[in-house]
């Protein structure tokens, strides 16, 4: 990789304020001032930007607890976005979202620049459990669970929805419960649950697959992935 895409992937510096910092002589490469911004670096090589490592930031893993009221999307000229929140990474415009939720679903979103990563969490074919606490307008019922337990035909779709598990939480007189799906269809539980006649008013994403939201994480915080829930991902 050149010294300057190094730099500038890998920290809040822009191309041409690394070749300014080139000039400057505040970058150096194997402890020598570096001199050519399209200098070419092999794996051993070792840069420092004022006198601090500058590693490859690449690829890189985020879970975010999505507030309420910003949209899972890169840019949203109306809301405040997911990478709104991560505006403090370099190069933050980079990352994907790997498995949207609706602007008023609160919870667990994982964010990556793993093409491949996002896609084996999102391609269908992997199926992916992902975990919802949903609060319900009505007690659901035991005929509701069995249905959506079994498969329900959504509006719309021509095939019923893989088996879901259903596990009521206890609070909430059966107005809450557990639900883990296979499948990230458009607004998919909203739509599973008006299929059984009731109502979503309130849902958040606790796990997806082997990573559960970090209960450390406020809304609107976020940290990286840990090598091993990255790994949980295969
Ligand atoms: N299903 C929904 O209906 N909404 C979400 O945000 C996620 C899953």
């Amino acid at each position: 990789m050149r010294l300057d895409r190094l730099i500038s992937n890998s920290t809040a510096l822009s191309r041409s304020e690394t070749r300014l910092a080139i000039r400057a002589q505040r970058v150096r490469v194997n402890g020598i001032t570096a001199t050519s911004a399209s200098m070419a670096l092999g794996d051993a090589d070792s840069v420092t930007l004022d006198g601090q490592p500058v590693a490859p930031v690449r690829p890189r893993y985020f879970m975010l607890h999505k507030p309420a009221g910003c949209v899972s999307a890169t840019v949203d000229a109306a809301h405040p976005t997911a990478l709104d929140l991560l505006r403090g990474e370099p190069r933050h415009t980079e990352l994907q979202i790997a498995g949207r939720l609706d602007m008023d679903t609160t919870g667990l979103l994982l964010l990556t620049d793993d093409g491949e990563w996002n896609h084996r969490l999102t391609s269908p074919a992997h199926r992916c459990d992902k975990t919802y606490r949903v609060r319900l307008r009505d007690p659901i019922t035991a005929g509701a669970a069995a249905r959506l337990e079994s498969g329900i035909l959504l509006r719309g779709e021509k095939r019923e929805t893989r088996p879901a598990v259903v596990e009521v939480t206890g609070r909430e007189c059966r107005r809450e419960v557990l639900l883990t799906i296979s499948e990230g269809k458009y607004h998919q539980v909203k739509r599973m649950f008006a299929a059984t006649g009731n109502l979503v008013v309130g849902l958040h994403r606790e796990q997806i697959s082997g990573i559960t939201l970090d209960p450390a994480l406020a809304p609107g915080e976020y940290r990286p992935l840990t090598p091993a829930e990255v790994g949980s991902i295969s």
